[in-house]
């Protein structure tokens, strides 16, 4: 493992990204988040910290991304936008934040001779699997814009390593939750909504019979492989679960006890595009980045209602 010294972070007002900064910082590393505020929050970052720098900018804006690329030794490229209703909504200007944006950020690094560049992927590449659990060789056939647009950085991340020597890793998350996932956001994931409206006494919606499963992985779990990634040297892409799945059923069991409420169910027709069931191996994420033991989904959870 390399000593990540200064890391440009994309995305690091987000969800995962101010998670990881956090991380990174607490690691002693030094930080230059890149971030257009989006969807991401100045407030979810630290505020005044000598090691950290945070520039507004788009990352589809060469300028902006070599400027912030000033210093750093790695990548952790997260912008993105992450919504896949969205990207069937708008394939084009998708494509233009997750497909160009990422080869903007890819060229960068190349002129500024930063090898290692380390880029948020999905299992969202590998759409109705086929089999299970996923691996890294599970055919890749997605059914949404995101998923494809994704897709396609790998594509990019592979050429980019053979023609111009990078060492780019794609980490292809499955479900991440934890705490500054927004709920209000109507793209928000499961977890967060249903959370809100156990706070809120609200009912909890169930799209379909609430038996898909899903493997839920916290985000702080997901900041410490993000470290890891940085400084490792492994190239091509990487599942990022903790190989165990739930039913949505049992999710909210799990919630409930946490919150200490019982939910209001109301079960609603299945959501178009939902697949049915999604698990990963685990195997090459141990073998590359062996990352310390998953947080059990009951910890997780109460971290998420506490706000931490
Ligand atoms: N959350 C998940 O479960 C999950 C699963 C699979 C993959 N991912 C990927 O992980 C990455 C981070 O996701 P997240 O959940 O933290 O989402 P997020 O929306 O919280 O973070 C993305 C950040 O990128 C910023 N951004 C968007 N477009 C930008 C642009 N053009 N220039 C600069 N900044 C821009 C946003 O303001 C935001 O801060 C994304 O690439 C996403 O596709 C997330």
């Amino acid at each position: 493992m390399s000593r990540v010294e200064h890391v440009l972070v994309t995305g690091g007002a987000g969800f995962i990204g101010s998670h990881t900064v956090d991380a990174l910082l607490a690691d002693g590393a030094r930080v230059t988040v890149l971030d257009d505020f989006s969807n991401g929050k100045r407030t979810n970052l630290p505020g005044a910290h000598a090691r950290l720098k945070v520039v507004a900018g788009d990352v589809r804006d060469a300028a902006a991304v070599r400027s912030a690329l000033d210093g750093a030794t790695h990548v952790l490229h997260l912008a993105a936008q992450v919504s896949v209703q969205a990207s069937v909504a708008d394939p084009v200007g998708s494509c233009r934040q997750n497909v160009v944006g990422f080869l903007t950020v890819l060229e960068a690094a190349r002129a500024a001779g930063v090898k290692r560049v380390v880029y948020a992927s999905s299992a969202a590449v590998y759409g109705t699997p086929r089999e299970l659990p996923l691996t890294e060789s599970s055919p890749v056939a997605p059914i949404s814009p995101y998923g494809l647009e994704k897709s396609i950085d790998d594509q990019y991340g592979r050429l980019y390593a053979d023609l111009f020597g990078l060492a780019p890793l794609g980490l292809r998350y499955f479900n991440v939750y934890g705490p500054r996932q927004d709920p209000r956001s109507p793209y928000a994931g499961v977890i967060s909504k249903w959370a809100a409206a156990l706070a809120e006494g609200a009912p909890v919606r169930i799209f379909g019979d609430g038996k898909q499963t899903r493997d839920f992985v916290y985000v702080g779990d997901v900041a410490q492989v993000n470290l890891r990634a940085l400084a490792a040297t492994a190239t091509g892409v990487c599942n990022v679960g903790t190989g165990t799945s739930v039913t949505l059923l049992e999710l909210l069991a799990t919630l409930e006890r946490a919150a200490g409420r019982v939910a209001e169910q109301r079960f609603e027709a299945p959501a178009p595009g939902d697949i049915p069931d999604s698990a990963t191996s685990t195997g090459r994420l141990q073998a590359i980045l062996a990352p310390g033991p998953f947080t059990p989904l009951g910890t997780g959870l109460a971290a998420l209602l506490a706000g931490r």
